[in-house]
């Protein structure tokens, strides 16, 4: 019988295990850029190997897994930049590989079904990635350096007093949902596009779709529950 359970990981899980019931790991290994020769290692040798946090690593991977996250994660401020340069990868991921491969899958699309909705799917599309774009960038220019400065200002490193005036609370207000606008994509795709003779290209836009759904809602929860409790909890100690 076809099984879309995933294991609930723990430290002393075996990784290979987990990874062969969920392919979604293959990201966060990639991700926190540690090899894949897994071996028979558990999680907790698996990240004393490849110097990761082991909690943050079991918080991440059930996130990926579809477990909702534990109220009490017992992170250290450590984790902060782990956590930034986890989320550059996957914007680099989303950047270069799967948007311009749905970029792709639609002009495909185009070429087999002459349905003018295709135009306005094309279109919906372009302002989608608009939004996801500017969202990206946001992050990459103002969000995360300022909670890497605010973090070496608290580790005390040299250089890192005139923090920009932000605030983590700014990043949440700017949070904006563009999981919704995915959402309306795919029902356009699937409510009101004729079928033609397009029906391979259009289940591989639907699978890329909701590939990059279940990675950016990944990528929220990492965000909401483990980012920003662990700035906010920075920002605190810094104003005493
Ligand atoms: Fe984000």
């Amino acid at each position: 019988m076809y099984n879309i359970r995933k294991p609930y990981m723990k430290p002393d899980s075996r990784l290979a295990e987990i990874v062969r019931s969920n392919p979604s790991m293959l990201y966060v290994l990639e991700y926190f850029q540690a090899d894949y020769m897994i071996r028979e290692m558990t999680v907790s040798e698996f990240c004393g190997e490849h110097q990761i946090d082991v909690n943050l690593f079991v918080a991440i991977s059930n996130i990926y897994n579809g477990f909702p996250i534990e109220s009490k994660l017992n992170l250290d401020a450590a984790c902060i930049p782990v956590v930034i340069q986890f989320l550059r990868n996957t914007h680099f991921y989303y950047r270069n590989e799967k948007y311009p491969e749905i970029q792709s899958l639609i002009d495909e699309l185009r070429k087999v079904n002459s349905a003018a909705e295709i135009g306005i799917l094309k279109k919906f599309f372009a302002e989608y990635y608009a939004e996801v774009d500017e969202h990206l960038t946001y992050e990459d220019r103002v969000a995360f350096p300022y909670f890497e400065a605010l973090y070496r200002k608290f580790t005390g490193a040299a250089g890192a007093d005139n923090l920009a005036r932000f605030s983590a609370n700014e990043y949440r207000d700017h949070h904006t949902d563009i999981e919704y606008k995915l959402d309306e994509l795919k029902n356009l795709l699937i409510r009101y596009i004729p079928v033609g003779e397009d029906r391979t290209v259009r289940r591989k836009l639907l699978t890329a779709l909701n590939d990059v759904e279940s990675n950016l809602n990944a990528h929220s929860a990492i965000e909401s529950h483990i980012l920003m409790p662990l700035v906010i909890d920075v920002e605190k100690k810094l104003a005493r």
